[in-house]
């Protein structure tokens, strides 16, 4: 631990877990080709959100029968549609061990009423028992944790000869894990987190089980406009072709696609999981020799490459009570951020007090490893007053 203020500081100081970094060599230049000032179904505004789901396909390598979407609401508009769409008529396991899959039980359980609901949880850094999962239910589950850092290591755990439908969350984890898409039905995630992209619009993915599903079944509730993927009982399939249900931003569509030719560019998916395994292997090798810091996901097969969780483990802290451990976490982060070599790494205001630090594909590992001595040096700031 050192007093000294460390000589380099990253070159670009963004570790925000959403809307995450710019992909490198990001300027405004990259939107001048966007569909402005035009209807979204006109001719060109049609063919860029094509492009759009078609890239999409290209670097998730999503299979060639699963349906691709841009919906309204970012990551949570796709969520709720899905859950609002297909849940009901069967039993529902929801699996919650940070807050955001605390906020699907909320859906499922508080405003759905879903009474046949079973909730398998885990506390922060935890994974819960994936073994307890019944493949005759349904599940709801994130593919990563963004708040406590911790994601499913596989889709192992999931059966392939499942009755029930998979509706998983994985937008911390598209273009920097590997997803298991044989064993997903439902897949969302937004373009603000991996890529960099403009926070705006929701991707939804649909398995041909989960078509069959929303084309075999109506939900007794209310759906708003925003959520209708059916029409007469059918799939209304231009909204998986461009013809999106409501008017989507295309400043931001352009963004999501120069994000997109950026991933293709550098190598697509492998490189995207490359990039950001490097990130977190720069942050794990410090960590090591760090006395101060530790991973919050405990299990090392678990921990997250995108949103890397923190706790402190110094005994100074240790000792400390609730508030004064949030305070001193939250000092760390703001020293940082005065200081411009680190923004937006306080740790999510539900988790266990400590830092989070995005590793995703658009942060460069050299940032990374920049970023290290200054932690040491915030934290000496903050443990020394
Ligand atoms: C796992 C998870 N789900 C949902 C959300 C909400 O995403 P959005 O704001 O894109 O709707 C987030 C945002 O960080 C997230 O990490």
């Amino acid at each position: 631990m050192t007093g000294t203020v460390p000589a380099v500081r990253p070159a670009r100081p963004f570790f925000s877990s959403g809307p995450c970094a710019k992909r490198p060599g990001w300027t405004p230049e990259a939107l001048k080709n966007a569909c402005l000032g035009r209807s979204h179904r006109s001719k060109p505004g049609k063919a860029k959100l094509k492009e759009a789901i078609d890239r999409t396909r290209a670097v998730l390598r999503v299979p060639d029968d699963y349906r691709i979407g841009i919906v309204a609401g970012s990551d949570t508009g796709a969520v709720e549609m899905a859950l609002w769409s297909l849940l009901g008529p069967r039993p529902i396991d929801v699996l919650a061990w940070e807050s955001f899959g605390e906020d699907w039980v909320t859906d499922v359980a508080k405003q759905l009423r879903l009474k046949d609901t079973r909730i398998i949880k885990a506390a922060y850094g935890e994974l819960p028992d994936l073994t307890q999962i019944d493949p005759a239910r349904d599940l709801v589950f994130l593919w990563n944790g963004t708040t406590s850092g911790v994601r499913v290591p596989d889709g192992d755990w999931i059966p392939e000869n499942r009755e029930g439908l998979t509706i998983c969350d994985a937008t911390s984890a598209a273009f920097a894990m590997d997803l298991a898409w044989p064993k997903l039905d439902v897949v969302t995630f937004s373009w603000q987190k991996v890529l960099g992209g403009e926070g705006a619009h929701g991707m939804l993915v649909l398995s041909p089980r989960a078509v069959q599903r929303l084309e075999s079944y109506t939900p007794p509730w209310p759906m708003p406009k925003t959520f209708r993927v059916t029409k007469d009982g059918k799939l209304v399939e231009g909204i998986f072709e461009g013809d999106t249900i409501n008017t989507p931003s295309m400043l931001a569509v352009e963004d999501y696609l120069d994000a997109l030719r950026w991933a293709e560019g550098i190598g697509g998916l492998p490189a995207l999981i490359a990039r950001a395994d490097a990130n977190l292997a720069a942050l794990a090798a410090w960590v090591k020799r760090t006395d101060w810091a530790d991973f919050l996901a405990r299990d090392p097969k678990t921990r997250s490459n995108t949103s890397v969780c923190l706790k402190i483990v110094d005994p100074w802290f240790a000792a400390l009570g609730k508030d004064a451990q949030a305070a001193a976490a939250a000092k760390i982060a703001n020293i940082l951020e005065k200081e411009g070599v680190a923004l937006d790494i306080g740790g999510y205001r539900a988790a266990p007090p400590g830092l989070r630090i995005w590793c995703g594909a658009t942060v460069e590992t050299a940032d990374i490893e920049a970023l290290t001595p200054w932690l040491d040096w915030a934290f000496a700031q903050v443990k020394n007053g």
